[in-house]
């Protein structure tokens, strides 16, 4: 019996997501052109994330006549993990020029695949703050586990991931994890191999955006 609590898990179903996704798991795909089809789909998977977000009303007055306008409620806290999650910064804070942003470090150690933090740079106080945190893979959860965590010590307890690619293991891991969060993902794969690599994934993406470390 799976006793996982749910989470609210939403995946993008539409045919330039998946078309994006494709170039971006495709081998041949060099560097420029993997970070190109990143900030592309960053833009659709956040137009999704806020797709519920609250707006407030105000009055505005168009070149014929006052309506009513609206804007974000509470643009939320951005929070790139490096350094894959440095490729959605550009298109996120773009499509939310109010969005303030936050930063953390974390290296998965080769061997353990545990995650190794080695830098954070956050707001001290995230009480009542909606929080978006980036990062292209979701795969043993561990990282995004360890960057809610922190979130949570500083009171968030609206927190949003945003992946590329999740395996059934991390979205297990979150789930699970008793945290305030949820997923907008554009793909769940199949799972993870010996390496803690998803599958079929796209392979490393830091190393598909900047190179080998
Ligand atoms: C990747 C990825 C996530 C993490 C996911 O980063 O961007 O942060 O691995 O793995 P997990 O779910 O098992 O923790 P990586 O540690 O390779 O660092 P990089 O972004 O600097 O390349
Ligand atoms: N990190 C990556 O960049 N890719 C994976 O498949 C797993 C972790």
């Amino acid at each position: 019996m799976n006793t996982t609590p749910d989470m609210d898990t939403r995946v993008l179903d539409h045919p330039l997501a998946s078309a994006l996704l494709t170039q971006m798991r495709d081998q041949s795909t060099d560097n420029p052109a993997f970070r190109s089809a990143l900030r592309q789909l960053t833009q659709m998977l956040v137009y999704e994330a806020l797709r519920d977000a609250p707006v407030v009303e105000f009055d505005v007055t168009t070149p014929v006549a006052v309506t009513t306008g609206t804007r974000l409620k509470s643009p939320p806290l951005l929070v790139p993990v490096l350094r894959a999650g440095l490729g959605m910064v550009e298109k996120a804070s773009s499509l939310i020029p109010q969005s303030r942003m936050g930063f953390v470090g974390i290296a998965r150690d080769e061997k353990t695949h545990q995650p190794v933090p080695y830098m954070e740079s956050l707001p001290d106080d995230l009480a009542g703050y909606p929080v978006y945190v980036l990062d292209p893979m979701l795969a043993t959860g561990g990282s995004m586990v360890h960057t809610i965590e922190l979130l949570v010590q500083r009171g968030a307890d609206d927190v949003t991931c945003i992946c590329v690619v999740a395996a059934p293991e991390g979205v297990q891991a979150l789930a699970s994890s008793g945290l305030p969060v949820r997923l907008v993902a554009a793909s769940i794969d199949e799972g993870l191999n010996e390496n803690a690599y998803i599958v079929p994934g796209l392979g490393d993406a830091g190393d598909r955006q900047f190179g080998p470390r």
